[in-house]
């Protein structure tokens, strides 16, 4: 790191302080507590080590960076901090619990802010890029669960910061969330660098299906990394599934109801498609060939056709 690169991630790392502790030891973030600690079920303990935090709106993040005599420039530079057109400085994450968002080796390089009100149509908000912060290389949680995985010898791809945080809870640490956005080769890099094993968990909703398709297309540039796929039941994703049925039933699915990525595909490609209908049914069975055909396993493509022959 340059020096330049090294203020803002001691700017971050001041901002992540006083997040938490505002959170966690301030009437200011009552609303905030409340809502981490009995909607979302989290404890004090699991805040603190996730080092969540809250900005309370009748808070200045600004004047506090002023107090410690942290330069203007730096302040902009960080995202943090804005300035509308009157020249009036104003904190961007106001009102938003706060995750920290690290590098590989744990710095925080950049935010995510979480609005607590059901009705703001932009329910996270990240850190715009910076010198320390490209969000297209970074996958949340990473610098714990690489880790993990010199132990699981797999990482478990998740969503978002509260699935990696449910999977924590079911015992799991192994967890990482590439932030909602597609998949890059770069966040691939990581994964393949550090581990011979990836389970995908994607939220249940057919977006996070659609997702999983996508990944199982951009892993194909990495074909030393081994593939398996969990799909969530009923459409949850892995924090509301936790909610729902408990920390042991979201280890076990996790663990044990992975499937190929040739059986995914014979779920997947029937999406949107009634195979009643013989053009319908010709079009699923074409697609689904090609992809056997593309991922050549021997044994899961054998009970795959039969299957298709079931059908
Ligand atoms: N995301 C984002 N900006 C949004 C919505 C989502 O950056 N406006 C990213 C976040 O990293 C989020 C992930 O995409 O964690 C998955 O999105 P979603 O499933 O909608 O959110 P959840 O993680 O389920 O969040 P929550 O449980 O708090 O509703
Ligand atoms: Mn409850
Ligand atoms: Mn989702
Ligand atoms: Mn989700
Ligand atoms: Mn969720």
């Amino acid at each position: 790191f340059n020096e330049n690169e090294l203020k803002l991630i001691e700017l971050n790392k001041q901002a992540s302080e006083i997040f938490t502790h505002l959170l966690l030891n301030t009437d200011l973030s009552t609303n905030a507590l409340k809502y981490l600690l009995e909607e979302r079920h989290l404890s004090r303990e699991t805040i603190a080590d996730f080092q969540l935090g809250f900005l309370p709106s009748q808070w200045s993040l600004h004047d506090f960076f002023e107090e410690k005599k942290i330069p203007v420039e730096t302040q902009l530079e960080s995202g943090i901090i804005s300035q509308y057109d009157d020249g009036s400085f104003h904190d961007v994450f106001s009102n938003r619990i706060m995750f920290p968002l690290k590098d590989s080796y744990g710095n925080i390089v950049g935010f995510s802010g979480r609005t607590l009100d059901k009705n703001n149509s932009v329910k996270y908000i990240n850190s715009k890029e910076t010198a320390v912060f490209k969000k297209s290389k970074l996958l949340y949680h990473f610098d714990v669960a690489k880790q993990a995985a010199k132990v699981s010898q797999k990482l478990l791809l998740l969503e978002g910061y509260l699935d990696v945080i449910a999977a924590h809870k079911a015992g799991i640490d192994y967890g990482i969330a590439s932030m909602g956005t597609s998949l890059t080769k770069d966040q691939l890099q990581l994964i393949s660098r550090n581990t011979p094993k990836l389970t995908i968990a994607y939220d249940g909703d057919s977006a996070g299906q659609s997702a999983t398709w996508r990944a199982i297309e951009e892993i194909k540039n990495f074909p030393h990394l081994q593939l398996e796929i969990v799909t969530i039941p009923n459409q949850k994703d892995p924090d509301e599934y936790l909610q729902q049925n408990g920390p042991g039933a979201l280890k076990k699915i996790f663990e044990e109801d992975s499937t190929s990525i040739n059986d995914f595909a014979f779920e997947y490609l029937k999406k949107g498609r009634n195979l009643e209908n013989v053009g319908n049914l010709s079009d699923y069975t074409n697609d689904l060939l090609n992809f056997l055909n593309e991922h050549p396993d021997p044994i899961a493509n054998d009970l795959i056709l039969k299957k298709l022959s079931d059908q």
